[in-house]
Order: structure tokens, then C-alpha cells, then sequence
């Protein structure tokens, strides 16, 4: 194949993908470019708590369902996103104040959740089980996770999420990972204490949503993340402008590490993109292919 997603498995990677969900599944020229250049792809918000489940103990399944069957039909292999994260969480979450109650509904959620869709073959390869959990100095993160269980939470969410899937590959993700800064040194560390008694954590998760130039320390991430033994993936990777340079250096640095297995990108075009104003995919807003898509191309050739 000649796409961004058969390129990159050419060169030993597991996924080149994209963000999508319902709406973007109803726009031709986007579907057009996801089957012919992309692997993956990610819910971009049909699986997050307040989308999945507003209300204790009622799910809403729809929009999820519509993008994991869309998946399947079309052969691309899916990153759920995501179980326990701080931010797109309802206040009848946020308001639980005591260990068992919010035990007991981390539990089901993950459960619920992840046990919908495991089991098809080739359906959800990845789960970013916990997300944007530590603070910029690479402690934890203030949150209702943390102030009621601790970090004690991070391991509960994936015993519950290894025991609902047991295939996919488990991923804890956050953002600013793009040099080896202590927010860095934190995750590793914190992978390193979840899985000393036991692998739970497959892999880290680093998001890259990038500025222009902002790539230099990216191969010295990588190798970092790599250090706490487990795989790495580029979950939702943008960078504004989007310079032809700047791509092929994130690509060339997933190249040269080896536990670096995916990239996914935050979107196909400009236009549909979460910092639309910064211009930062691969497909211009009329979803035609931009220096960087070539450029990319060009370095996977
Ligand atoms: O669905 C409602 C719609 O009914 C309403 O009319 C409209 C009015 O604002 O809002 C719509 O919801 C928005 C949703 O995107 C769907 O478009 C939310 O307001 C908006 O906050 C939400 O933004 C998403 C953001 O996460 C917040 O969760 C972005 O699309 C999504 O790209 C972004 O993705 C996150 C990753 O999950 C985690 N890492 C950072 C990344 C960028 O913020």
C-alpha cells in the first residue's frame, strides 16, 4: 500500500491512525482519507465518561458503537479512549467522597466499558485505561481519583480493565511527555511502582500536541518512556504549522526507538481539528494532503 498507514507498517510499526467519531464518519472526503492512510483510529469523545455514562448507571453506548463498528467493517483496529481521566467527567462522579462508592463505580465503569467491545477480534488493540494524571513536576494529580483512593486508583483501574479485556494492550497517556522532563521521569516512575508487583501497564501513552520547533527533545522522550519497560505509542500527535521538519522528526524518532510501535494523530484535516486555528494536521481544510503529508511519505519511502 502507499498510504501513511501501510508505510509506517513497512518500516515494523504497528498503526498509523486518527481521531474520529460519528460526525466525522458522516464527512465522504474524510472517510475517503481514513480508509486509504490510516490504520486506526481513536474515538475522540464517544468514549469518555460523560459521553459513556452521564448518569450513575445509565450507559449510552450509540456513538461509541457507530465508530467501533465502523472499525471493524473496515478493518481498523481501534485505541479506546478513555476509562479514568479527571476532565469530561460528570459531577455526579466528582461529588463521591468515600473509598467503596468510588471504588465500587470505577469498577463498573471500566467493566462496563472495556467488557463492551473486548473479544472482537482486532476491535480495541489499545485502551488508555488512565489519562492526565500526574502534574507537570511528574507528581499526582489532584483529582477525585486521587484525593479519595490515592495512587492506589491507577492500579484499580487496570486490574478492572485487564480483567474486562483481556487482550487489549493497556495504556496509561498524558501530555507534555515531549522532552525527558520530570513530568516524564514521573510517568516512568509511576509505571515502574504500578507494575512491580505484576506487568498491568503495557505501555505509555505520549499525546504530543506540539508547538512549531517544539520536537528537539522528542527521540530523548521516547527513549525515556521506553526505560520503564514497557511500549510506547504517539497518541495524538499535532504540532501547529505543521512544518514538513518538524513531522518528519516525531516520525524519525519512532523509527529509531524501538519500543515506539504506533502514531496516531489527532484528526485528518485542519478543519476539523480541535486547535483548527493552528493548522496542525496532515490535510489541509479542503482535504487535500499538505507538505508535511508528503514529507512524511517521502521519509517512510
Ligand atoms: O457535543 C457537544 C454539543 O452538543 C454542543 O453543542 C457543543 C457546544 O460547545 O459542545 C459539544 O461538545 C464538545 C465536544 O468536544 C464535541 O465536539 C465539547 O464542548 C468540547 O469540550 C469537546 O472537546 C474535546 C476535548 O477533548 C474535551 O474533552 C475535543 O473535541 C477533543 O479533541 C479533545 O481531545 C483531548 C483528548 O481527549 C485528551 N488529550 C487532549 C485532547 C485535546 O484537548
Amino acid at each position: 500500500g502507499s498510504g501513511l498507514h501501510a508505510k509506517f507498517v513497512a518500516k515494523g510499526k504497528q498503526f498509523w491512525g486518527s481521531c474520529a467519531d460519528s460526525a466525522l464518519l458522516n464527512k465522504p472526503s474524510n472517510v475517503a482519507i481514513l480508509r486509504s492512510d490510516f490504520g486506526q483510529v481513536t474515538p475522540e469523545n464517544s468514549m469518555k465518561w460523560d459521553s459513556l455514562q452521564p448518569n450513575r448507571g445509565t450507559f449510552n453506548f450509540g456513538n461509541a458503537d457507530t465508530l467501533v463498528n465502523w472499525a471493524v467493517s473496515n478493518g481498523k483496529l481501534i485505541r479506546g479512549h478513555t476509562l479514568v481521566w479527571h476532565s469530561q467527567l460528570p459531577g455526579w462522579v466528582q461529588g463521591i467522597n468515600d473509598r467503596s462508592t468510588l471504588t465500587s463505580v470505577i469498577n463498573t465503569h471500566i467493566a462496563t466499558a472495556a467488557g463492551r467491545w473486548a473479544g472482537k477480534i482486532h476491535a480495541v488493540s489499545h485502551w488508555d485505561v488512565v489519562n492526565e494524571c500526574l502534574n507537570e513536576d511528574g507528581t499526582m494529580r489532584q483529582s477525585v481519583f486521587f484525593n479519595v483512593l490515592g495512587e492506589s486508583f491507577v492500579t484499580l483501574a487496570f486490574q478492572a480493565a485487564r480483567a474486562a479485556d483481556s487482550t487489549a494492550k493497556l495504556y496509561i497517556n498524558d501530555y507534555n511527555l515531549d522532552y525527558n522532563n520530570a513530568k516524564t521521569q514521573g510517568i516512568v516512575a509511576l509505571t515502574r511502582r504500578v507494575n512491580a508487583n505484576g506487568k498491568l501497564i503495557d505501555g505509555i501513552g505520549t499525546q504530543m500536541h506540539l508547538e512549531a520547533g517544539g520536537v528537539t527533545g522528542v527521540l530523548a522522550a521516547l527513549t525515556a518512556l521506553a526505560g520503564a519497560d514497557v511500549d510506547v505509542a504517539i497518541t495524538e500527535l499535532d504540532i501547529k504549522g505543521a512544518a514538513s521538519n518538524d513531522y518528519v522528526t516525531v516520525v524519525r524518532a519512532c523509527l529509531q526507538t524501538p519500543r515506539c510501535l504506533a502514531i496516531t494523530t489527532w484528526g485528518v484535516s485542519d478543519v476539523d481539528s480541535w486547535r483548527a486555528s493552528n493548522t496542525p494536521l496532515l490535510f489541509d481544510s479542503n482535504y487535500r494532503p499538505k507538505a508535511a503529508y508528503n514529507a512524511v511519505i517521502s521519509a517512510l519511502s
